[in-house]
């Protein structure tokens, strides 16, 4: 089991109780990705929650691959696309490390509030890259915590004691990450930042 497995398990239903924080910014970013899609349209979520994401955008794609590794998590989005009647997505327990996925065979890879969760985030982003044929796209909202909300940094052993925090967060800004896209080769088709205490989200394209 991934280290922080339980941690997630652990608040996956509260999680999937609470209500988006901020409603308006959230419609922006499903309507900016569904400009993206076409029907014929194979898409892989890592990170994936309780499935709302996907769920969503199912109607617009032909496949969905949507990944996270909590089963509690990934249960919550089972019983979700059951109650919605919907069938093209498929929910698999599975950390990012451990997905087998061939080189230029996904159209589109999404993640949302998980980059900042994982401790090996410039493999991760390459990993993306090749999975992707030419002009695949990446889209992505990452919580870039060192912009605005650095001073949490020393608080998270008391934070992760008290079970309000899992063991991998990292620091870093929404410059660098945006950097370390470039470095691995996407382009940037769009950058967005409600503010700076928000996520930011962005659109890579692989050049064709
Ligand atoms: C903050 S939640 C975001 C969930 C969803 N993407 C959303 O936007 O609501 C982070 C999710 O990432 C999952 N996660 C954390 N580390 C992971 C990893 N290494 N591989 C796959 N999923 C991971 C957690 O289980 C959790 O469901």
């Amino acid at each position: 089991m991934h280290q922080d497995a339980k941690f997630w398990n652990r608040v996956a239903k509260r999680y999937a109780k609470s209500p988006v924080a901020d409603q308006v910014s959230y419609e922006h970013k499903l309507e900016v990705t569904r400009g993206h899609f076409t029907p014929e349209m194979k898409v892989l979520e890592i990170g994936c929650g309780t499935g709302t994401t996907a769920l969503l955008h199912a109607p617009h794609v032909k496949h969905i691959r949507a990944t996270d590794i909590s089963e509690n998590m990934i249960t919550i989005a089972r019983e979700k696309a059951a109650a919605q009647d919907i069938r093209n997505v498929d929910f698999e327990v599975s950390a990012i490390d451990d997905l087998k996925i061939e080189d230029e065979s996904i159209d589109m890879v999404m993640a949302h509030s998980i980059l900042h969760l994982v401790t090996n985030r410039k493999e991760v982003i390459e990993r993306v890259f090749r999975m992707l044929p030419p002009g695949g796209l990446f889209i992505t909202s990452t919580a870039c915590l060192k912009d605005a909300l650095g001073f949490l940094k020393p608080l998270l052993p008391v934070m992760r004691l008290v079970g309000f925090a899992p063991k991998t967060v990292e620091f870093f800004t929404a410059a660098q990450l945006e950097q370390e896209f470039r470095d691995a080769g996407f382009e940037v088709d769009y950058n967005w930042r409600p503010n700076p205490k928000q996520g930011v989200f962005m659109v890579l394209r692989k050049p064709t």
